[in-house]
């Protein structure tokens, strides 16, 4: 199990602890279900990608997670940003990130999107559409432009595929030399200065192959519009996507070792085209934050159905964690409040929801009495959990523990019922 919990989780008298907090009080203390992070994972997992590409050019993709306190964790570690939506951005700039740092991603960035960027001053914008560039021009951006390219190729978990035609709704397509046309104008907008290429080639990767060969493309792109128009990048960003193990039979790669096969990609590629090496940009996620959270649920109720199965109900489900749902993603399970006790047969973790979909573990092992008040942990649930969450059924969201050196601080409160009221009116239009 120690392959999918955050680094400090320990077992102390059969019960867990992550970043020395025992999380069976915390549970007492701030409810269930709770998003437990743990600083330390982060931090270590930050430290790896920044031992071998600077601090400044890893770019934490907040889409993972993005609250004001994750964004000043970041901060504090010298890392960059990259944000998608005037939601991130806006949260980012409250959280006291310098816009020097910050990168603005997105397929659909609307004029008013593009104004506060540009008021704030953000330093980068990744261009994905000709519509983009023309709205730049409009608005008079002055940033460092970069150029998304798909790239075709598509890698998401064990394998990668190349696809000619690459039907995407961002970036660039190389046929047609479409990336290329794309580069020219970007490269003769009249403010601002296009600084090089964007290619993000898929989320929850382990085949590292998949980015040599978008770093290939990218090289013989760049050769073609050095050929054509001169132009020679400065910067090359790889986005995001290494991988996280998930389930027992998972490992998580290291990240420096990961990052440095990418910078050597690079380095080899760009030489081979008789190109300058660019620098490398990357822009991880999940590989930050995803195995520093860990999700406690209170059971609920546990349903024997003879000769079928065993519905173990908690007091969340896709409503905090959307992935089992909606991508097949798989977790594991434990109980955090006994922790040794001898696994039992299978069983079905369901949430509360009123939809047979809502299973987050299809087949767990947990212990064969598991009944009502046990304190159930879900690990692994750092990115794309509380970020994706809904309201679905009027459920509030959990809130988010930071928990670091026995302490814990709740930089995420939960939600309540009043808050989803707030914005309700009645039937006249007034507030209630
Ligand atoms: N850069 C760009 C341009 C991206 O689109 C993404 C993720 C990242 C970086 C960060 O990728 P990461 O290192 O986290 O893999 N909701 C899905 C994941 C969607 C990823 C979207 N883009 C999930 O829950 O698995």
């Amino acid at each position: 199990m120690n392959n999918v919990l955050p680094d400090t989780a320990r077992e102390v008298a059969g019960r867990l602890t992550v970043g020395g907090v025992d999380l069976v009080d915390l549970a007492e203390e701030v409810g269930t279900p709770t998003i437990v992070l743990d600083r330390a994972t982060f931090e270590s997992r930050a430290k790896a990608f920044a031992s071998v590409v600077d601090a400044g050019r890893v770019f934490y993709a907040c889409k993972a997670l993005c609250c004001v306190a994750v964004c000043e964790m970041a901060d504090a570690l010298g890392l960059s940003l990259d944000v998608c939506t005037g939601g991130e951005l806006a949260t980012a700039l409250a959280a006291g990130v310098p816009p020097e740092k910050l990168l603005f991603h997105g397929n659909n960035k609307s004029e008013e999107e593009l104004s506060v960027a540009r008021d704030a001053g953000v330093a980068r914008v990744v261009i994905d559409s000709f519509d983009e560039i023309d709205r730049l021009e409009k608005l008079r951006v002055d940033a460092r432009f970069l150029v998304r390219v798909t790239p075709g190729v598509e890698a998401h978990t064990h394998e990668f595929i190349q696809t000619g035609q690459e039907d995407s709704k961002f970036g660039f397509t190389l046929a047609e030399d479409v990336a290329l046309e794309a580069l020219r104008r970007a490269a003769a907008l009249s403010r601002g200065e296009l600084a090089g290429v964007h290619a993000h080639i898929g989320s929850q990767i382990f085949e590292m192959a998949a980015y040599d060969l978008a770093v290939r493309r990218l090289a013989e792109l760049l050769r073609k519009a050095r050929d054509a128009f001169g132009f020679e990048a400065r910067e090359v960003n790889l986005g995001g996507g290494l991988g996280i193990a998930y389930t027992e039979d998972e490992l998580t790669p290291d990240p420096a070792e990961s990052v440095a096969r990418v910078a050597d990609a690079v380095q080899r590629e760009f030489t081979a085209l008789d190109l300058k090496v660019p620098e490398l940009l990357v822009e991880p996620g999940r590989s930050l934050i995803g195995s520093a959270g860990v999700t406690i649920y209170r059971v609920g109720t546990v349903k024997r159905i003879p000769g079928v199965r065993t519905y173990v109900s908690v007091d969340g489900g896709m409503s905090d964690n959307i992935r089992p749902a909606l991508y097949g993603a798989r977790y594991e399970a434990f109980l955090a409040n006994r922790m040794g006790a001898s696994e039992g047969p299978r069983v079905t973790v369901a949430g509360k929801h009123c939809e047979s979909g809502d299973v987050l573990i299809r087949d767990v092992r947990l212990p064969e009495d598991v009944g009502p008040g046990d304190l159930l942990c879900v690990p692994a649930t750092g990115g794309y959990t509380y970020s994706m969450a809904s309201n679905y059924n009027r459920i509030p969201r959990p809130p988010v523990v930071l928990v670091e050196d026995g302490k814990a601080t709740t930089i995420i409160e939960r939600e309540t019922s009043d808050d989803l009221l707030r914005l309700d009116r009645r039937l006249d239009g007034s507030a209630l």
